[in-house]
């Protein structure tokens, strides 16, 4: 049988890592992050102390253990791998390989263009939203484990979001966006249990 490529797309913090692993658990399908491309590439420029107008070079020669650094999801990574992706080059040395993992055995890819550009034939794209503050509590708890104790703290996490959202949707190239043939899927008082429910019930529905 044909194995399902499925594209998990949105905004930060949105949950989609968390329901794009999920359910490619739940189908026994391999996981692709391709965020981690774009901070991967961006820590490597950081690290180097080159401009970040230059990275294209850092993307084309990036490899398997870049992306499993430790250190790709700091503030300061969030904001450069946002700026380096606003880059039609970077952009186009990246392509290949989110295409080529998922032709290979079939896949579950998120990021931000993966069904408008990567794969835009992929059998099921999902949109997956929350609101901001959520996405804010939620980052705050990734990174702190914990709720933020002042509401300072939340807002500047808001802020940084919005601000990420705003690059990542106005861009020229690739811009955040939902796929015409998306599910959208918000979920703002949705565990992760309650989402990849919603998410199977679609797949489902399918057959
Ligand atoms: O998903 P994550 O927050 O890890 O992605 C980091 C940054 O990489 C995003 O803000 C976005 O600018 C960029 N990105 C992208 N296209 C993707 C995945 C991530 O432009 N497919």
């Amino acid at each position: 049988a044909k194995r399902l490529v499925i594209a998990v797309d949105g905004p930060a913090a949105a949950g989609k890592g968390t329901l794009a692993q999920a359910l490619a658990q739940f189908l026994g399908l391999p996981y692709l992050d391709t965020g981690l491309f774009y901070r991967a590439t961006a820590r490597l420029a950081l690290d180097a102390g080159a401009p970040l107008e230059e990275a294209v070079r850092f993307a084309e020669q990036l490899e398997g253990a870049d992306l499993v650094r430790p250190d790709l999801r700091t503030p300061d990574v969030d904001q450069a791998a946002s700026f380096v992706a606003r880059q039609p080059k970077v952009r186009a040395a990246l392509l290949q390989r989110q295409r080529d993992f998922a032709a290979a055995t079939g896949a579950v890819l998120d990021g931000r263009d993966i069904g408008t550009v990567v794969l835009p034939d992929a059998d099921v794209k999902f949109f997956v939203t929350a609101s901001p503050e959520e996405r804010a509590r939620r980052r705050y708890r990734q990174r702190h484990g914990c709720n933020p104790q002042e509401t300072a703290t939340l807002a500047a996490e808001v802020e940084a979001i919005k601000q990420r959202d705003s690059q990542d949707e106005n861009r020229a190239t690739a811009p955040l966006r939902p796929a015409v043939d998306a599910h959208h899927i918000m979920t703002d008082g949705l565990d992760a249990a309650g989402v990849l429910k919603v998410v199977v019930a679609h797949l489902e529905k399918r057959g």
